[in-house]
């Protein structure tokens, strides 16, 4: 297990991107306007990033759930991603970011996959900082996938009471990944919503009712400015 000290250095944040339906029916905006602008603030936070020695950025953008919702809206969904990587690509790689994906996106369409492989291929080895973007991701089906490749591997041989929880780490998406030190979710709910359920165990949360569009460099502040508030013991005294 590797060995955890109790550390204010913000390495990794993870985010719940929530609130951006609400944010367009505030405005009388169709939801999808609301999306588009959460790409806009997704932006600014990227930007952020690297001043503040945050060198790992996990998004949820879409969950296992999400499908669950107009097939509308779950077009404009892909239609922004699609948008996104057109976009920002070629900024986003000069400006030494890693783009990786923690989720199964075989249900996406051929040429938006293809794109997003292109994106990880090219941008693999950029250093700057890493930003993660749960897509089609679930946690619990995550974990799901690391028991079975672990029970695949015990049928090949190998015995199971050598395991330990590095082990488990090592078949989910993150793998290699330091885990979040600060889970921030906006939109005003409380709850974790099947986001990184394994990486969180000992991560901060802040939650704020703040609409994820309207989250800026104001916002991110408070929010490291309260994880430096506190007192990270990992189980210890
Ligand atoms: C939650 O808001 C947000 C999502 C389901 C998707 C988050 C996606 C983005 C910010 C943009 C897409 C990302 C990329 C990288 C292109 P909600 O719709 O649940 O808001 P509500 O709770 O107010 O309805």
């Amino acid at each position: 297990m590797m060995k955890k000290t109790a550390s204010k250095k913000l390495t990794h944040l993870a985010i719940i991107m929530d609130g951006n339906g609400r944010w367009a029916q505030k405005r009388g905006l169709p939801r999808a306007m609301g999306h588009r602008a959460g790409v806009e603030a997704l932006r600014r936070i990227v930007e952020l990033c690297p001043g503040n020695q945050i060198e790992y950025l996990t998004v949820y953008a879409f969950s296992t759930e999400n499908w669950k919702r107009p097939q509308t809206e779950v077009q404009a969904l892909m239609a922004l991603l699609n948008e996104f990587i057109d976009k920002e690509l070629t900024l986003l790689h000069q400006n030494g970011v890693c783009i990786r994906v923690l989720g199964d996106i075989e249900p996406l369409a051929p040429s938006l996959r293809k794109k997003i492989d292109h994106a990880m291929a090219i941008t693999a080895q950029n250093k700057k900082l890493v930003l993660s973007l749960a897509l089609n991701y679930g946690g619990r089906r995550e974990l799901l996938q690391a028991a079975k490749a672990l029970a695949y591997r015990a049928l090949k041989g190998e015995n199971p009471e050598n395991w330990q929880e590095d082990d488990l780490a090592a078949e989910l998406f993150t793998k290699g990944m330091p885990e979040p030190d600060l889970l921030i979710r906006t939109g005003g709910d409380l709850r974790v919503s099947n986001f990184l359920l394994w990486q969180i165990a000992y991560t901060e949360l802040w939650c704020t009712d703040i609409f994820w569009p309207d989250f800026g460099e104001e916002e991110l502040m408070a929010a490291l400015a309260a994880f430096k508030g506190r007192q990270r013991r990992f189980g210890g005294v």
